[in-house]
């Protein structure tokens, strides 16, 4: 029988249906591991099941040691993988696309809605004790009907994203590395440059992967170049964001508020993030709805199990590697 471990607790009835036909060992504690216990873990197993806070390099994939077929992340987004070091070893390397598009869209706009009309802040004011009774001027925040959306990133997840803002009304724009004239067709929106985007959105949503070129697509110059009513909002990855950055420009009204979903360096967050009432921050739970890991879990075990039967699996990142 084939070895499967998975390197933290994921939704038990997947866990239950791969161990119908596999040996599976499973992080028992509630945390990730280590580095040193991952390297230890890994050896010797058929199969991973790993997290995007693992991150699977060339030394992972030789600890783990060359029988080992499949890396399946239990994230869509990949960047804890070296994937060309996978392709070199001839490891298979998956990913849980698809499943978890419409529950990450529906998070960035609670996070959207939540920074525009304040209502972590305002919640936080009410629990205090401090309200006095109904006052004109309190806790004024954002329109969004009828405003500006600029989406970053027009893949599955941002274009989720941009079917849901018809409900407001919005004029959508994106920016991408190129147009899609079926998305335009359909949703109304309008492709533009990097620099109109920072410019024109009144409120700008990141749905862009993690790369090299992408890393602080947003820094001190692009928070400049917004609106000081903007509102920035990231559950993609923290760091498409130049984190201290933000918190400058937050603290000193060069935008008027974000909603994150993401950090640089998570579990941290950069100083001062968290004593500014003008970010509604939340810890990394865009997909977090029980259907949505359970579906994310679902991929992540057919893959494993198409590949230890020696099938390709559903959704590969490295397909070179199936020859
Ligand atoms: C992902 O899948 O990449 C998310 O960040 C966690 O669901």
């Amino acid at each position: 029988m084939a070895n499967v471990y998975i390197t933290r607790m994921i939704p038990q009835e997947i866990i239950d249906t791969l161990r119908r036909s596999h040996e599976v060992e499973v992080n028992p504690e509630d945390r990730a591991l280590t580095r040193a216990e991952l390297l230890r873990q890994i050896h010797g197993r058929d199969a991973v099941i790993s997290l995007l806070t693992d991150s699977i390099d060339g030394e992972a994939l030789d600890a783990a040691g060359p029988q080992c077929r499949i890396f399946a992340n239990y994230a869509v987004g990949f960047n804890n993988f070296d994937v060309a070091a996978a392709t070199q070893r001839g490891v298979i390397m998956t990913n849980t696309p698809g499943v978890l598009d419409e529950a990450t869209a529906t998070h960035a706009w609670a996070l959207l809605l939540a920074a525009a009309r304040r209502i972590p802040e305002s919640d936080r004011y009410l629990r205090a004790g401090l309200w006095r009774g109904w006052a004109p001027m309190d806790f004024l925040g954002q329109d969004v009907d009828h405003k500006t959306l600029g989406i970053a990133g027009l893949g599955r997840i941002g274009t989720q994203f941009a079917r849901k803002a018809a409900a407001f009304d919005m004029k959508v724009i994106y920016s991408d590395l190129k147009p899609s004239p079926e998305f335009e067709r359909q949703y109304g929106a309008t492709f533009v440059d990097k620099a109109t985007l920072l410019r024109e959105s009144d409120f700008l949503s990141l749905h862009l992967p993690l790369m090299a070129e992408t890393r602080h697509y947003i820094g001190a110059a692009e928070l400049a170049a917004m609106k000081p009513t903007a509102v920035l909002i990231n559950a993609g990855r923290g760091p498409l964001v130049d984190e201290p950055a933000l918190v400058e420009a937050l603290r000193n009204k060069v935008i008027w508020g974000a909603g994150l979903d993401v950090f640089e360096n998570e579990p941290l967050l950069a100083p001062g993030l968290a004593e500014l009432e003008n970010v509604v921050i939340v810890p990394h739970i865009a997909s977090a709805t029980t259907h949505t890991r359970m579906a994310m879990g679902q991929i992540a075990i057919d893959n494993v199990i198409a590949v230890l039967k020696g099938e390709p699996p559903l959704t590969c990142i490295n397909p070179a590697v199936l020859g």
